[in-house]
């Protein structure tokens, strides 16, 4: 696996072709205004919101960046800065060939209607704040979860997806195996992939977006906490990592766990 630290601009701008080459893509410049936008974003006091490091807002937008998509998804909005960032870097890609913005960029999926992390706001209330004229581009589905997203996606378009909902195995099981029927081809960035490591004793270290990306049956590439998954050519290889993460302990109550396999068995006929 090739595995990259992207700290700052500097080495954002160095590893910049060896991440095109490890997502198969051909050698460009970020677009226009990019780097200075995620040097931005990644000035922790700015945006005490942040719940990405620099490291992994470098990655993830360079990821962005590279596969320039015409349309994104994310699951887990919390205050919506990932989406922000991610969506900013498509718009600029769009921007840049000369492509108007006419329907959303990303659409990002959550849960709950509120975010209570540092103040009680609404879901996505930080999308007004960092990309205020992105606001009709990056769509906001609250009471959600990623199996709403078969409603959003029409034809090809969706190449690129961010997972960060709930860790629980197997709820990222779960939110990939969704988003991959959608995709033709591309990448999914999986966020928290080694939790029980990075959360140290502050709180209960979930497994479930590691469990995939260990297990992962095609190419990745990671960069700490965060991680790219490319989807095989051949999805019944992915049958192979339901089978073996079925036997991995749940980490959600056993209502759940019936209802999220229920949801994962219904998609296995499609993996052909
Ligand atoms: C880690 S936060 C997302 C952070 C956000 N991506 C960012 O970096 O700015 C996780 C969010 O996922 C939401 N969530 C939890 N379970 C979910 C599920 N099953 N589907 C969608 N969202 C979920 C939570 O309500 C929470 O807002």
């Amino acid at each position: 696996m090739t595995t990259f630290h992207l700290p700052n601009a500097e080495t954002y701008l160095a590893e910049y072709d060896r991440l095109a080459d490890s997502l198969g893509v051909p050698h460009r410049a970020p677009a226009p205004g990019e780097v200075e936008f995620l040097r931005e974003v990644t000035v922790r006091e700015r945006f005490p919101f942040s719940m990405m490091t620099g490291a992994e807002l470098f990655f993830a937008g360079g990821v962005a960046s590279l596969l320039a998509p015409r349309l994104a998804i994310e699951i887990g909005t919390a205050s919506g800065f990932s989406a922000a960032v991610l969506g900013k870097v498509i718009a600029m890609r769009a921007h840049e060939s000369g492509r108007p913005l006419t329907g959303p960029l990303l659409h990002t999926i959550d849960l709950k209607t509120e975010d209570k992390r540092a103040t009680t706001q609404p879901i996505g209330y930080a999308i007004a704040q960092v990309t205020p004229e992105l606001q009709s581009q990056i769509v906001v589905h609250p009471l959600r979860d990623s199996t709403y997203a078969r409603e959003l996606v029409r034809g090809d378009e969706l190449t690129l997806a961010f997972v960060d909902g709930n860790h629980q195995h197997p709820w990222p099981l779960h939110d990939v195996l969704q988003l991959q029927s959608l995709m033709p081809s591309g990448w999914i960035l999986l966020h928290d992939i080694d939790l029980p490591h990075f959360a140290g004793d502050a709180y209960t270290p979930r497994f479930g977006a590691k469990y995939v990306f260990d297990s992962w049956p095609d190419k990745k590439i990671g960069a700490g906490n965060i991680g790219a998954i490319k989807l095989p050519e051949n999805r019944r290889s992915l049958g192979q990592l339901v089978a073996h993460l079925r036997e991995l302990p749940s980490e959600v109550s056993p209502n759940g766990w019936k209802k999220r396999w229920q949801e994962i068995d219904a998609l296995l006929p499609r993996l052909a």
